[in-house]
């Protein structure tokens, strides 16, 4: 007879779970309820089980045990589901095998069967058999059943597998939290190498083949099977036929889970990984596929949640575009691609690193922190409003490479011949921008590379800085308010922190486990002293795919990717790869031999690289020094310097220019004698001498002269010196005798050669200018390049002598002859400044960044270099940008 010990329907509440519990003897039911499902099960010992089949009584009990459950688990699965569950951005869909959302996480008494399919393939032997070795040590109370599957023929799959298990699984590779002396370690070792059973995996018979035994060996053991976990370690394409076989054939039965843990690539865009999902959901439930990506079991990448969490109060409330300058999510790697080229090149840096761990790591920085941090419906819902608003990207934002050795290497090993060649990325930056209010205008600034001067990868936020230290702060006092405030995640980097924060920021808090780093004073990190951080270390970093091995078991989806996300992550980098399809990467030798070859500068929304590709300065959009300044603009255009801003602050900062040399002159040499061009484009440095400097300019002290001048009588309205006349000279007090127009027209005529007006000038020019030198020249430039009316293809115009000429060159126009100044009396000045304003010269200015253009005959303006004297450029920024 039976003993009741107790039918008591006990009702126990934890956070997460509702376990309600019906027990006689030790035959337990147990009901257990998760926030959006129930599940019930009856329980009891082995032991038990045994006897059950002789007392008839016991399953009776048991199941009566079980009916009061069942009313009691219709009663909890009718009320309310959660918000999440049915919103769920991944819930099955209707034609996808039913299966709760969140499964009952039942582990302990009872099997789970493994089963690694591509278990002899590279990634199998490197981590898989590994890392389930370091699972059954670590859960030691649960017990596996392992078998390995592939497409080899049995006997040599078996002889394949003892060699792998022999070699690839080691002791000394089991975490150091396992608690196990070498000799436990090598038992255990000889254990789990008895515990897989080989099996060839080609055919649906092969699965069914497969699954019998599984069933089996779950009868000889009379143990409950908990779950059934598929490994597919295979390519991507062979992953819906197996889901399909598993489907029909090999679904565990009763309550028992199913967990398929797939590899990347999960397409190449977002058509073909919708496309692969869609296959997968024919025969799995979402909850029952497992997307792995490794960089979510690494140590770095797990902190980043818990540490804003925990950090909500001290950073939540500067996690954001007010006080975050940019964020950097950088993973530089050493090695090439050598070996892998057949799958790299399909993919390339964007597809393989990029779109996944990278795009994963975006999203735990800049995602709001889950409600419910265990929550997988809240985790995944605030991942997918995140990856939905990063903006658009176009080509402009992104920089690709590809190193040098490449070529030979892909020739190597896809046998293509010598005139071919591939175009994919092993290095790229991608600049992204996120529309939401937290984000909004911060630049996220995403890099990788294959064949970089080192690997390392991390996850840097650069906070603003309002600070201004007076006195010289006492560093060793720990006074560090005035040092840059950054927060850096290391991800993977043995010997560096899991975490540091500047001493300029708050001390943040870290979970109890972690513990304080003490880093060599004279270290450094990411070239800031060591000192200036506080820093952490969240443990030793495990191999993370033991980590995420053990993640699967425990049912945590939050550690793999969804549907959703996948396909949210692909909508971001599908236009950006198909519009970089035609572009060709930059060459670059790798290493450090790579130099500053891939450095690259953020100007506004655009990413750009700082050097040319003949190696010369970008000069429009680098910066040497990597100052923000007026939106990131040089100091220097071509060998002078450069002064720019909106057309008023140009024209104001060349009067200004003006000014300071007259002052100078006038007061060494007693006058000032300047050259201004005609043209349009000096009207606003008239007007903007009459308005401001009318009555503060020295003009008595001044003599104006003029670069060039067209072969029209001066009062003519196209003459310069009438134009400046008008605008300028007739308004200011500066005596008649100090106005020296060009003599073009004398006797004879417009700019008769008879009339020798060129030398006429040239001779003003030596009688009145000390050293015949100008004190300033002014130069407008052409749309051609031209210069004073120095006009391209004209090699006479070059003559060293010629201090003034007569010029043919203005081909374009009504009044094709000019009389100018040469490049001798121009180069002589003391001060040149030219000045280049409007969007009409855009194209100019273009052309004048290529420092590589040298071609003076091109373009007359490269000619003009002072022999010793000062040349300045005055652009604006419809000109410049
Ligand atoms: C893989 C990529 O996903 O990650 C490789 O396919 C890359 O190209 C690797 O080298 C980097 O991983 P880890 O763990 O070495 O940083």
């Amino acid at each position: 007879m039976l003993t009741m010990w107790s039918s008591a329907v006990s009702l126990a509440s934890t956070k997460q779970t509702t376990l309600i519990f019906c027990k006689s003897q030790n035959v337990f039911a147990v009901l257990t309820c998760s926030s959006s499902a129930c599940s019930a099960r009856i329980k009891m010992p082995l032991s038990l089980r045994y006897r059950v089949k002789k007392e008839s009584n016991k399953p009776r009990l048991a199941g009566f045990c079980f009916v009061t459950l069942v009313w009691i688990f219709i009663f909890f699965s009718h009320l309310p589901a959660t918000a999440a569950s049915s919103s769920s951005p991944d819930a099955p869909g209707e034609s996808s095998p039913s299966v709760p959302l969140d499964e009952p996480r039942i582990h302990g008494d009872g099997v789970v069967n493994v089963i690694i399919i591509g278990a002899t393939g590279d990634l199998s032997r490197r981590y898989l058999w590994q890392g389930f070795f370091n699972l059954v040590n670590e859960e030691k109370d649960q017990k596996f059943h392992f078998y390995a599957g592939s497409r080899i023929g049995t006997d040599e799959g078996e002889r394949e597998m003892k060699r792998i298990l022999e070699q690839n699984v080691s002791c000394s590779r089991v975490p150091a939290s396992v608690a196990m002396t070498a000799e436990e370690c090598e038992r255990a070792r000889a254990v789990y190498r008895d515990s897989v059973t080989y099996h060839m995996l080609k055919k649906t018979d092969d699965y069914e083949k497969l699954c019998n035994n599984i069933h089996r060996k779950m009868q000889s053991v009379r143990l409950e099977e908990v779950g059934r976990m598929f490994y597919f370690a295979v390519p991507a394409f062979a992953y819906a036929g197996i889901a399909e076989n598993i489907n029909k054939v090999c679904r565990p039965t009763g309550k028992a889970w199913l967990r398929a843990v797939l590899e990347k690539p999960f397409g190449h865009d977002t058509a073909s990984a919708k496309k692969l999902s869609s296959a997968l959901k024919e025969h799995l439930a979402e909850n029952e596929i497992y997307r792995i990506d490794h960089y979510l079991g690494k140590t770095g990448v797990q902190s980043i949640l818990p540490f804003r969490s925990l950090n909500q109060k001290t950073f939540g409330e500067i996690w954001n575009s007010e006080n975050v300058e940019r964020v950097e999510i950088v993973m530089k790697e050493s090695l090439d691609s050598k070996g892998r080229i057949y799958f790299y090149d399909k993919y390339g840096v964007m597809r393989d690193v990029m779109q996944n761990h990278l795009t994963e790591i975006m999203a735990l920085v800049a995602m709001e922190i889950p409600t419910n941090l265990s929550s997988i419906h809240d985790y995944q819902r605030e991942k997918l409003a995140l990856l939905s608003q990063v903006d658009h990207m176009t080509t402009d934002q992104a920089v690709i490479g590809q190193y040098e050795s490449y070529a030979d290497e892909w020739r190597e090993e896809t046998e293509n011949g010598e005139d071919e060649t591939s175009t994919v990325p092993t290095f790229a930056g991608v600049l992204f921008f996120i529309s939401s209010p937290r984000w909004k205008g911060v630049p996220f600034l995403m890099l990788s590379g294959k064949k970089l001067d080192k690997k390392e990868t991390y996850l840097r936020i650069v906070f603003k800085s309002s600070h201004f230290c007076t006195i010289t702060p006492d560093y060793t006092e720990g006074d560090h308010a005035c040092r840059p405030k950054q927060i850096i995640f290391f991800i993977g980097s043995r010997g560096l922190p899991t975490v540091a924060v500047s001493r300029s920021l708050p001390k943040p808090q870290v979970p109890n486990s972690w513990r304080v780093l003490e880093l060599d004073p004279g270290a450094d990190i990411l070239g800031l002293p060591a000192k200036d951080f506080n820093a952490y270390s969240a443990g030793a970093e495990s191999d993370a795919y033991s980590v995420l091995i053990k993640e699967c078991y425990y049912g945590n989806r939050d550690k793999f990717i969804g549907s959703s996300e996948l396909v949210a992550s692909w909508d971001i980098w599908t236009p950006l790869l198909a519009v970089l399809e035609d572009i060709p990467p930059r060459r670059y030798p790798g290493g450090r031999d790579s130099g500053r070859w891939l450095d690259m500068e953020i100007k506004g929304r655009k990413l750009r690289f700082s050097h040319d590709v003949d190696g010369t300065w970008n000069v429009e959009d680098s910066n040497r020094y990597g100052m923000p300044s007026t939106s990131g603009i040089s100091k220097t255009f071509r060998s002078g310097a450069l002064h720019t801003g909106s057309k008023e602050e140009t024209v104001s900062l060349l009067a200004k220019h003006l000014l300071i040399a007259a002052r100078s002159a006038i007061a060494t040499r007693g006058a000032f004698h300047v050259a201004f061009p005609g043209g349009s484009t000096p009207e606003s440095l008239f007007l903007h001498l009459f308005l401001r400097m009318r009555h503060r300019f020295p003009w008595r002290e001044t003599h104006v002269w003029f670069t060039d001048e067209r072969c029209v009588p001066l009062t003519s309205e196209h003459s310069n010196f009438n134009q400046i006349y008008s605008k300028l000279l007739q308004y200011i007090p500066i005596p008649y005798t100090s106005l020296h127009p060009m003599p073009v027209q004398l006797t004879n005529g417009l700019c008769s050669t008879e009339d020798g007006g060129p030398d006429l000038y040239a001779s003003e020019i030596k009688r009145l200018v000390p050293d015949q030198r100008f004190d300033f020249v002014v130069l407008g430039v052409g749309e051609d390049g031209h210069v004073a009316s120095l006009f391209p293809y004209n090699d006479a115009m070059f003559g060293k002598t010629n201090n003034v000429l007569l010029s043919e060159g203005a081909v374009q126009s009504s009044i094709p002859r000019r009389m100018t100044l040469g490049f001798s009396a121009i180069n002589n000045s003391r001060n040149i400044g030219v000045l280049i304003i409007g969007d009409r010269k855009h194209k100019i200015v273009d052309r004048l960044k290529q420092t590589h253009f040298t071609d003076a005959s091109e373009l007359p303006v490269l000619a003009v270099i002072p022999n010793n004297g000062t040349l300045s450029w005055f652009i604006d920024h419809d000109a410049l940008l």
